[in-house]
Order: structure tokens, then C-alpha cells, then sequence
């Protein structure tokens, strides 16, 4: 790009941009590299390695399987127990903010480095595509790193889940019952259905950081891509200050999202799911939230590309990266509003 071509406000934009795109590239890497290099442990020095060079305002925390079992983090170690390798629980500060003490925003992504279904196995057709399960978990990381990049003055924490859903003789068996990190305790029906019980966890754990928003991303339902395909993630929220700034920001990256409900009538649901499985889900994940303004995202469908999305290589896609930056971008504008919701 010359500098004669374009004027300085150009090339500002420009180099902006080159950042949302190594964020999501960084994001498409881990998703499609096999799930035997992927690994949990793997996955995590990739990102406290980017996350180093990104800034120096940053701390990582690769907490090992005795930290969560510490933390009573029963409902992940249930899904965990079953691989031989072992779980990470990865922890991402960035304290951008000039009050180091300013509330943070909190991510957490679904990071199953391959979902095999576990007990409850899934077909074997296309089953490669669940080694991109952790594309939740690269997404908010990938999103953290590039905020880091562009030196946003906002603190984010972004907690990372990862482990492998494995069929063995320690796994998970349908009608086991667990518990989780807030004392709830769950009957799992379905080993498949692993993504709700580690983001159960972790949705426990980011309220002790008095956060300012929750924000979950997972590849959690097949019912998520029968509902919307590849057209936009969807978005179950507590918060409609939270989906208009998120729309906002997709609106402006192109890359989608979708309201979602979060009714109670999905809540009587839960035990025996049928359809709308992807509001079942939601409404799962809703018993483990009080924050006022939470926002799970469904990726299941946007996971991949075959080729009805122009402008992305086919394969794994990377989505929604890009708007999760761009919401960043904005938040630290919002700050003002952020406090007005929370106090009203
Ligand atoms: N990772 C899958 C969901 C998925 C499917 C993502 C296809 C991307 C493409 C998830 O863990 C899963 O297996 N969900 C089950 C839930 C069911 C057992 C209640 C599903 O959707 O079938
Ligand atoms: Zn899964
Ligand atoms: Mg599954």
C-alpha cells in the first residue's frame, strides 16, 4: 500500500484491518489442524505465545487438571475423565484499561479439542469436522490477542475449556450424574451433549471476576446450523443492550448474528429435549448465569465453509472473530452506558 495512493487515515484503517484477519486466521489455523497436534496443552501455548508478542499488559494462566479440581469444577472433569489427555483450563488477562482495577469483560469459549460423542458415539460420516470443537474457545482467544494487538483501553479475561469427549472406560455414561462448580448437580442423558456441562463451569467461575458482561461462544448444538445454516450465529441474551451492540457490530464486520429466545418454555425443556435443541441448550447454560447481561453464542453453524460464503476459503471458517473484535472495538466507548445499565 503506497503511502502516495492513500492518505494516513487509510492506511490506519488498513493496518487495522490486517489485524481482524490475523486474529481470525489465527483462530482458522487451530481449528483445522488435527486433533492429535491440537491438543489441550498444544492449543494453550499457542495462545499465551501470541498473546506475549500481542502486548505486554497481559498474564496467562495454564491451570492444570488439580486447579479444577480445586475449583469443584466437577461437570468439565466429567467430560474431561474420559481422554488420556489431560484438560486445561486456560486463563487470558489483557489489562488495557489505564484503572487496571476497571471491571473486566469476560469471554468463555467451548475448547473440545475433538468430540467423538464419548459413550454416546457419534456416525462416523463427517465426524473430522468435530476436531474444529474448540472453535468457540480459539475465537475468544484469537478475539483477546487482537484486541491486545490494537491496545484497546479495556480489561478482558477470556477462559478457555479444553479437553477431549472421548469414549473409554472412564467416561461418562448416560444417566451419570455430576456436579458442578455451584453445586447444582447434573444427569447426563447424552455423553454428546458435552459443551453445556464445561461451559457450566466456567460460567460459575467468571462471576467471581465481577464482570461487566459475560459473553460464551461454542460450537454447541447440530440443531443451531439446522436452524439458521451459515447465515448467522445465534445469540441467546438476558441483555437487549448487549444483542444491539453485538448486531452493531456484525452489521459492520459482515459477519452475522441472530437473536435467539431464552424462554422458560425451553427451560421445562431441558430434561427431554426434542426439538429446539438449540434453545434447550441455551436455557441449560441460563441455570448457571445471574450476571444481568450474558450472551451465549451458537457457532455450531458458521463452523465451516463449502463455498456459499464469497469471501471466506472453504474449510473452517474462523466466524465470529472479526465481530467479537469489533464489539470490543466499541466497548470502551459504551463505558458510560455500560454503567448506566448495570445500576438501573
Ligand atoms: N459439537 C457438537 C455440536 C455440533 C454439531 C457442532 C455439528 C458443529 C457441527 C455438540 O457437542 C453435540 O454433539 N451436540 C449434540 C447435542 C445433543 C446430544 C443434545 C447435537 O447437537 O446433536
Ligand atoms: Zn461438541
Ligand atoms: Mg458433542
Amino acid at each position: 500500500v503506497s503511502a502516495k495512493l492513500y492518505g494516513s487515515r487509510d492506511q490506519e484503517a488498513w493496518q487495522k484491518e490486517v489485524i481482524f484477519a490475523s486474529g481470525q486466521n489465527l483462530a482458522r489455523h487451530s481449528m483445522e489442524t488435527p486433533a492429535n497436534e491440537m491438543t489441550p496443552t498444544r492449543f494453550a501455548k499457542i495462545i499465551e505465545k501470541n498473546l506475549k508478542s500481542a502486548s505486554s499488559k497481559t498474564e496467562v494462566y495454564i491451570r492444570p487438571k488439580s486447579w479444577i479440581e480445586d475449583q469443584a469444577m466437577g461437570s468439565f472433569l466429567s467430560v474431561a475423565k474420559g481422554s488420556d489427555k489431560p484438560p486445561v483450563f486456560l486463563e487470558i488477562h489483557y489489562t488495557g484499561s489505564p484503572d487496571t482495577s476497571e471491571q473486566p469483560l469476560v469471554f468463555v469459549g467451548k475448547g473440545i479439542t475433538f468430540d467423538s460423542g464419548g459413550i454416546s458415539i457419534k456416525a462416523s460420516a463427517n465426524m473430522d469436522l468435530m476436531r474444529a470443537d474448540m472453535g468457540g474457545a480459539e475465537s475468544i482467544c484469537s478475539a483477546i490477542v487482537s484486541a491486545a494487538k490494537l491496545d484497546l483501553p479495556i480489561n478482558i479475561i477470556g477462559l478457555a475449556l479444553l479437553c477431549e469427549n472421548m469414549p473409554s472406560r472412564k467416561a461418562n455414561k448416560p444417566e451419570d450424574v455430576g456436579r458442578a462448580r455451584n453445586g447444582k448437580t447434573i444427569q447426563v442423558n447424552n455423553t454428546d451433549a458435552e459443551g453445556r456441562l464445561i461451559l457450566a463451569d466456567a460460567l460459575c467461575y467468571a462471576h467471581t471476576y465481577n464482570p461487566k458482561v459475560i459473553i460464551d461462544a461454542a460450537t454447541l448444538t447440530g440443531a443451531m446450523d439446522v436452524a439458521l445454516g451459515s447465515g448467522a450465529t445465534g445469540v441467546f441474551t438476558n441483555s437487549s443492550w448487549l444483542w444491539k451492540k453485538l448486531f452493531q457490530a456484525s452489521i459492520e464486520t459482515g459477519d452475522h448474528v441472530w437473536r435467539m429466545p431464552l424462554f422458560e418454555h425451553y427451560t421445562r425443556q431441558v430434561i427431554d429435549c426434542q426439538s429446539g435443541g438449540a434453545c434447550t441448550a441455551a436455557a441449560f447454560l441460563k441455570e448457571f448465569v445471574t450476571h444481568p447481561m450474558w450472551a451465549h453464542l451458537d457457532i455450531a453453524g458458521v463452523m465451516t465453509n463449502k463455498d456459499e460464503v464469497p469471501y471466506l476459503q472453504k474449510g473452517m471458517t474462523r466466524r465470529p472473530t472479526r465481530t467479537l473484535i469489533q464489539f470490543l472495538n466499541g466497548s470502551h466507548r459504551d463505558g458510560v452506558s455500560l454503567r448506566l445499565v448495570l445500576n438501573s
